[in-house]
C-alpha cells in the first residue's frame, strides 16, 4: 500500500504514539520523561519520552532534522542542546541535573556521528585513554576479542583506519568505560553494507552482555532489524513507540516519518 500526499495529509493523523506516555506509571531501567531541550531560543527537543528495557535495543528513527542528534545530546547531559525540562533516569539513578562527565560516570555513553577518533594516538592508546578515570570497563583484551580487526592494528593510528574500523574503535572506547547504555548516533553512516553486517553482528554480542543500547540510523531498516523496539521523532516530538516489527510491517508509518 503506498498512500498519496493528498492521502496522507486529509486523513485522521492514527495516533502512533499511544505508547509514549508509560514513562509516567512504569519506571523502566532507563527512562527519559517530558525532555525539552534548546539551542539557545530555539526549542528542539519538545517533551520527548520512552522507556527503554535492560539490555534492549531501541531504534530512535525520524527524518533529517526530526531531532535525533539533539535527543542523544540531551540525554548525555551536553551542554547544547540545553535540556531545560524534564527527567533522565537510569537504574533508579535521576541524571536530569547531572554534568555530562557524571552521566558518563553513571553509566551512559555517547558515540557520536563524527567519531572523534583521536589523531596522534594508535588504535590501543585511543582505547587506554578511555580508561584512565575509573568506572573503567572492558579490558583492552576483551575488546579486540570483540574487534579482532583493532587487535591487528593495535599500533596503527587510530585516524587512519578506515571508516568501518573508525566506528568499531569508537565503539571500543565506549566500552571501555563500564557503561549500562550506549547511545550511537548514525553508526552505518557512510559504510558499506558488508561492515554494518560486521557492526551489526558486535551490536548483538554488546546485547548478550547486558548493555542497553539507542540506535540513530538514517539505514532506518537495518536498524529496525536489529532493535527490539523504536521510537519515531518528528519536530522533536514522539509520534511513535512500539515494537521495531511493527515499523517494518507498517508502510503507511514509515512512508509518512521515515520517507521508506
Ligand atoms: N547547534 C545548533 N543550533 C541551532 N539549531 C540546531 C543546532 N543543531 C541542530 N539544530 C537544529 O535542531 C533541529 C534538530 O536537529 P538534529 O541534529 O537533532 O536532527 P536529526 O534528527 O539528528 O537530523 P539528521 O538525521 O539530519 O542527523 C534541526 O532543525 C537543526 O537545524
Ligand atoms: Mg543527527
Amino acid at each position: 500500500m503506498t498512500l498519496t500526499e493528498d492521502q496522507l495529509t486529509n486523513r485522521e493523523r492514527p495516533d502512533f504514539s499511544r505508547h509514549a506516555n508509560q514513562a509516567a506509571t512504569a519506571p523502566a531501567y532507563f527512562s527519559v520523561w517530558d525532555l525539552h531541550a534548546y539551542y539557545g531560543e530555539s526549542y528542539i527537543v519538545q517533551g520527548v519520552s520512552f522507556n527503554v528495557h535492560e539490555g534492549e535495543i531501541l531504534a530512535l528513527l525520524g527524518r533529517n532534522g526530526a531531532g535525533k542528534t539533539s535527543t542523544l545530546r540531551a540525554i548525555a547531559r551536553l551542554d547544547n542542546p540545553e535540556a531545560r525540562r524534564g527527567e533522565i533516569w537510569l537504574d533508579h539513578k535521576a541524571l536530569h541535573n547531572m554534568k555530562s562527565y557524571e552521566a558518563a560516570a553513571a553509566g551512559i555513553q555517547l558515540v557520536p556521528e563524527d567519531r572523534r577518533i583521536i589523531s596522534g594516538l594508535t588504535v590501543e592508546e585511543n582505547i587506554q585513554l578511555a580508561q584512565i578515570a575509573p568506572p573503567i570497563g572492558w579490558s583492552v583484551d576483551r575488546i579486540y576479542e570483540l574487534f579482532p580487526r583493532l587487535g591487528e592494528r593495535r599500533k596503527q593510528e587510530g585516524v587512519t583506519l578506515s571508516g568501518g574500523e573508525q566506528q568499531m574503535l569508537s565503539i571500543a572506547r565506549a566500552l571501555a568505560r563500564n557503561i549500562k547504555v550506549l547511545l550511537l548516533d548514525e553508526p552505518y553512516e557512510g559504510l558499506a553494507p558488508v561492515i554494518v553486517d560486521e557492526i551489526e553482528k558486535t551490536l548483538n554480542i554488546i546485547k548478550e552482555q547486558g548493555i542497553t543500547t539507542v540506535i540513530v540510523e538514517q539505514n532506518a531498516i537495518r536498524a529496525l532489524m536489529l532493535a527490539d523496539r523504536a521510537v519515531i521523532l518528528d519536530t522533536g516530538t514522539v509520534v511513535f513507540d512500539g515494537t521495531a516489527q511493527e515499523v517494518l510491517d507498517n508502510e503507511a508509518l514509515r512512508a509518512e516519518y521515515l520517507a521508506i
